[in-house]
């Protein structure tokens, strides 16, 4: 009678841990309904953010950049790539009908010290890592020597651009914390390093990797309208007509249109689908405040790991007093069922969150990537899963049916993610009359949309972690995008991947924005 007890307690807890995980999956509808509201409140944010400087979250910011590559730009260029734990130098050489030579590549961390440091410490590291490069080449006799070196500098934090080549940080994200650099010209203090090393250098264009990943999207296929970023941080961008950028009358560009910086991770809305998890994260997180980022808390890389850890954690926590009975019974009937789990909770999953420390961007072991290994583990007794738990998170032998409780953890977070990102994709197609929404089909539109009575064909381009090397949120994505659009629709809209577009396009910008006198001598 006490084993049968026993039994039935432990199913009751069982229960309720499956318990926790559905109401979890609810909190996390992602409903049709739900995510055209989102779509409308993306469509309203991204009016209100252009109409008054400080009209929304959403700050809409200016690029100056009017003209997209095209193909003919030509020359040698270098880019440095700053925007996550890595950076990246690049040396490019662009040639006629869209030909290009990657000549040189490097990449490395940032020392994490130098995330939470001083301007100075930064750029000086940065800088010397430059001059490092420079030198490498120099030893290198199959690269052509040029007579200026021009640099495009990809800087991915909210940056409130002067010019194409200059402008100020508004603030930090993704876990960099340099405060006497908020509010200085990026560009500057990177021209000053170089100045102190004796580098002979110029910033010919300051992008946000958004905006070299248009670029690049663009250089290849014309239609390309807007790019959007999903890896360690989100974010979009799309080019807009001069006269709907409200807050900056009399703006005049040779095109009549202007690429902006939607800085979208800012964005919010009471339909987005908010659960207790996402709230905690938030108070934990060094940017807490209510909504702070909440599109990015909810949909990028840094965060998604650390939602499955704490869903896990909480359900783990209905089998604390299982837990106590094993260890002193230890039958094999509970041990089999969740004895690892109590394990699980008590060692690894109530490591404090690590956004504090500058070591690590999010939670140490419970990275994005690993939880895509897990979700898309497709074999019957979820090896990979197993494999993981056990080398890297170091929580052996996690009974399978408990393993299949994490995979659907990791579902719920990845697919809520993809599709808030999917509606943030159609809102702007909506903002700039490419959605059909506005009568497009019949004739009639709206905000400059086409009036040929035939949709016309646009392109996204996508670049970041998340889309290109996440199936299963791509998957999602994809599909959640063709299901807001409508079969009518969906077929005209494409999203292409832009793989590399933060450093590439970094370098056709520069290009574009300098002067003739740049190119190759040889
Ligand atoms: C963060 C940055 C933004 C960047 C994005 C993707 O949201 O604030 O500028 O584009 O990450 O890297």
């Amino acid at each position: 009678a006490i084993l049968v007890s026993r039994r039935v307690k432990s199913r009751r807890k069982w229960n309720r841990m499956v318990g926790v995980l559905g109401e979890f999956e609810e909190g996390c509808s992602t409903s049709i309904g739900r995510l055209r509201q989102v779509v409308d409140a993306m469509d309203v944010e991204m009016h209100a953010g252009l109409a008054s400087e400080g009209g929304s979250k959403l700050k809409m910011l200016l690029t100056f950049i009017d003209n997209l590559p095209n193909g003919n730009e030509k020359g040698n260029y270098y880019v440095l790539d700053l925007g996550g734990t890595n950076f990246r130098i690049l040396r490019l050489q662009l040639g006629d009908e869209r030909s290009m030579i990657l000549r040189h590549d490097v990449e490395q961390p940032i020392p994490p010290a130098f995330m939470t440091s001083t301007s100075e410490d930064l750029f000086d590291f940065i800088a010397s890592s430059l001059e490092q490069f420079v030198e490498r080449e120099a030893n290198s006799s199959d690269l052509p020597l040029v007579k200026r070196r021009e640099l495009g500098f990809t800087f991915s934090f909210p940056v409130k651009q002067t010019s194409v080549s200059s402008g100020i940080l508004i603030k930090w994200t993704k876990g960099f914390s340099i405060e006497d650099m908020v509010g200085k010209d990026v560009a500057e203090c990177l021209q000053q390093a170089m100045i102190k090393r004796g580098l002979d250098m110029r910033v010919a264009a300051l992008v946000n990797d958004t905006v070299g990943t248009l670029a690049l999207g663009h250089y290849h296929d014309e239609d390309t309208v807007a790019a959007v970023i999903i890896g360690t941080g989100t974010n979009a961008c799309y080019v807009e007509r001069t006269d709907a950028i409200i807050k900056c009358q009399g703006l005049l560009t040779n095109s009549g249109g202007m690429v902006v910086n939607m800085e979208w991770g800012n964005f919010w809305s009471s339909h987005l689908p908010r659960t207790s998890y996402d709230v905690d994260l938030d108070t934990d997180s060094p940017n807490p405040n209510d909504q702070a980022r909440g599109f990015e808390k909810m949909i990028s890389g840094m965060y998604l790991g650390d939602i499955v850890r704490r869903v896990i954690l909480s359900m783990s926590h209905e089998l604390d007093i299982l837990g106590m009975l094993l260890l002193v019974i230890g039958t094999l009937y509970l041990e089999n069922l969740c004895g690892p789990v109590v394990n699980y909770r008590i060692w690894k999953l109530d490591d404090p969150y690590e956004l504090h420390s500058s070591a690590s961007l999010f939670h140490r072991k419970w990275r994005t990537p690993l939880m895509a290994v897990m979700h898309e583990d497709d074999s019957p007794d979820l090896r990979e899963v197993a494999r993981i738990l056990k080398d890297t998170l170091k929580i052996p032998d996690v009974p399978l049916k408990v393993r299949k409780l994490i995979v659907k953890v990791c579902d719920v977070v990845t697919r809520r993610a993809a599709r808030l990102a999917a509606a943030g994709i159609v809102g702007i197609l909506k903002k700039i009359g490419r959605d059909g929404s506005s009568g497009i089909m019949s004739g009639r539109t709206k905000n400059g949309g086409e009036s040929s009575g035939k949709m016309r064909r646009t392109v996204v381009a996508i670049e970041g972690g998340l889309y290109v090397r996440y199936s299963m949120f791509r998957e999602y994505l994809n599909e959640a995008v063709a299901e807001i659009l409508g079969e009518e629709i969906a077929p005209h809209v494409i999203l292409r991947v832009s793989e590399d577009g933060s450093g590439i396009g970094a370098a056709l910008l520069a290009a574009s924005h300098s002067s003739p006198s740049v190119d190759s001598v040889s």
